[in-house]
């Protein structure tokens, strides 16, 4: 179950969105992994991440369910070179073994399902060496900042913007709401998503036979803290 959120209109607007993104410190991140080798992009999309990697010198591919967002991927100079693959995260599979599989920018939390969150770490095991690595970049659930009583947290109050969070804490479902302005016209997008803590995501990788071996809050390796909003957690499968 994934949202259905990545369609041609979100797809040709990603890049210009996402342009100031800490993308070259991921690709440092992620380079220093596979120095040479190989690597499999969960939930690969425009390939913000996935591009530039290819252009350090790893071989890259990439699984994602969107078309709209492959299409903004393929023209991309560098891009003949990714094995694309077609398909869900969670259960499809790129063949071979690879040095690093990742998953960046939240997107496990498009995986609605306690289960589907387990299959992709399953899936992502699958798709390792002994010796391979996992790396998932996420938020820290936002909990601490929803008052008794309360069912919204607001992320964004501008004054042509306004984002919050509605939460259901007994299927950990979280849904973001955002509402734009531009030009006179209003526009309302909601994502779904299921958050999970990265404790729980240790027992994930756990029942997927992988074993924490770093964990951040950034891509800058700054220390990961009880106050950090986001993790980089790298997991291995043993040797
Ligand atoms: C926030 S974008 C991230 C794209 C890219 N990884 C990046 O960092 O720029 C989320 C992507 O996840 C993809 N996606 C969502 N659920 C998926 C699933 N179950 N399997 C594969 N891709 C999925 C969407 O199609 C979209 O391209």
């Amino acid at each position: 179950m994934t949202s259905q959120l990545w369609d041609s209109f979100r797809a040709e607007g990603y890049d210009e969105g996402t342009d100031r993104m800490p993308t070259d410190a991921a690709v440092d991140f992620l380079a220093a992994l596979a120095p040479g080798g190989s690597a499999v992009e969960f939930a690969i999309g425009t390939g913000r991440v996935g591009v530039p990697l290819s252009h350090r010198g790893v071989t890259v591919a990439g699984i994602d369910t969107s078309v709209a967002m492959l299409d903004q991927l393929r023209p991309k100079p560098g891009a003949d070179r990714i094995t694309i693959v077609e398909g869900d995260m969670s259960i499809d599979r790129v063949p071979g073994a690879f040095d690093l599989a990742y998953l960046v920018f939240n997107t496990i939390t498009n995986l609605l399902t306690q289960q589907s969150q387990v299959d992709c770490f399953r899936n992502a095991a699958a798709h390792l060496r002994p010796g391979g690595h996992f790396v998932i970049e996420c938020y820290v659930p936002d909990l601490r900042l929803l008052p008794i009583g309360a069912v919204a947290v607001p992320f964004a109050v501008e004054d042509e913007y306004v984002g919050f969070d509605t939460y259901d804490m007994l299927t950990q479902r979280q849904t973001s709401h955002h509402f734009t302005v531009a030009e006179g016209r209003s526009r309302a997008v909601r994502s779904e998503h299921r958050y999970a803590w990265p404790s729980e995501m240790d027992l994930m990788a756990q029942l997927a036979g992988l074993t924490l071996t770093e964990r951040w809050a950034d891509w800058t390796r700054a220390p990961f803290t009880a106050d950090s909003r986001s993790h980089v957690s790298v997991w291995e499968k043993p040797l």
